[in-house]
Order: structure tokens, then C-alpha cells, then sequence
């Protein structure tokens, strides 16, 4: 199955209220539609870097902007699509086998990932004409 942008979405999580601050949970089976083996965060990028220029054979992740914002346009081969990250209550369900591209990070920004699976460089598609033959392919 080869998702397209519309099947991702921003995802509004619930926000417990108390008068010394916020939570927001993201917990297994409740509020996520995978299980997270692995949670990396982006921190300290510079405000005119652009990161990403990759897609995932089966890599699933959410993102949220745990502070400031940022940009991620996502890339199904066809159709280019926006997000704009900037509270930490919503999170970018980014589906398998989509481009994407990060840019626009607020100072002192932190981009925080849920990922499906651990690191493995094997699922990585890094080259765009490699990203469109595999978008291409039956
Ligand atoms: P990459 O996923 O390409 O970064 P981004 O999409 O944010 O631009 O990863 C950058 C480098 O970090 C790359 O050399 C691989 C390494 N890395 C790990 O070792 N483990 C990880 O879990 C991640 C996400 C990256």
C-alpha cells in the first residue's frame, strides 16, 4: 500500500489543563495508531537550515513542535503538500513512502519524532529519482 499526502494528517492531541501548566500525552494504542520503538528530537537547528530531502520504505512517525515551529512539506511523488508546526498539542502523522522536507525553524525550536521502528539506515530513500522510481513501481 503507497500512501499519498492527503493520508497525512495534523492530528490535534488533548491537552490536560491545570492552573501550573499543560500535558499532552501520546501513549500506545490510546492516542497513536502505531507503537513507538524509537523517539528522536532535532534541536539547535540553525534558522536557515533545511533538513530532510528523504523518504522511508515503512517508517511511520509523528512530529510535534515541542517548542517553537517549523515547515515540513511532504511529497508523494505527485502531489506537494504544507504543514505548519507550532504547538506542541499537534502532531504530523507522516505516513510510509513519503518525501519530506523540513525548513523555517523558529529559534531554539525543538522538532520532536515518534518513530515506528528503530534506525536503519536500509529504509532511507535519500536520492529524489530513486524516490519517484519506487513511487512508480507497482
Ligand atoms: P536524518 O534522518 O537524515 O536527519 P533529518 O531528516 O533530520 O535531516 O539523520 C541525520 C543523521 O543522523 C544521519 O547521519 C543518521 C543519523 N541518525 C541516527 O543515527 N539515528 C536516528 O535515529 C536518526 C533519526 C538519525
Amino acid at each position: 500500500m503507497k500512501y499519498n499526502v492527503e493520508d497525512c494528517e495534523i492530528v490535534e492531541l488533548p491537552i490536560v489543563h491545570t492552573e501550573s501548566g499543560n500535558i499532552t500525552v501520546m501513549e500506545n494504542q490510546l492516542t497513536l495508531s502505531f507503537d513507538i520503538k524509537r523517539i528522536y528530537y532535532l534541536y539547535d537547528v540553525p534558522m536557515n537550515a533545511e533538513r530532510g530531502g528523504h523518504a522511508h520504505y515503512e517508517l511511520q512517525q509523528y512530529v510535534v513542535a515541542a517548542s517553537g515551529s517549523f515547515t515540513f512539506i511532504l511529497d508523494d511523488g505527485k502531489n506537494k503538500k504544507e504543514f505548519f508546526l507550532n504547538h506542541p498539542n499537534k502532531a504530523l502523522h507522516i505516513k510510509a513512502g513519503i518525501w519530506r522536507e523540513m525548513k523555517n525553524f523558529s529559534s531554539g525550536s525543538i522538532c520532536l519524532v515518534l518513530a515506528s521502528l528503530e534506525y536503519s539506515e536500509k529504509d532511507y530513500i535519500r536520492n529524489y529519482t530513486d524516490f519517484l522510481n519506487f513511487r512508480n513501481r507497482k
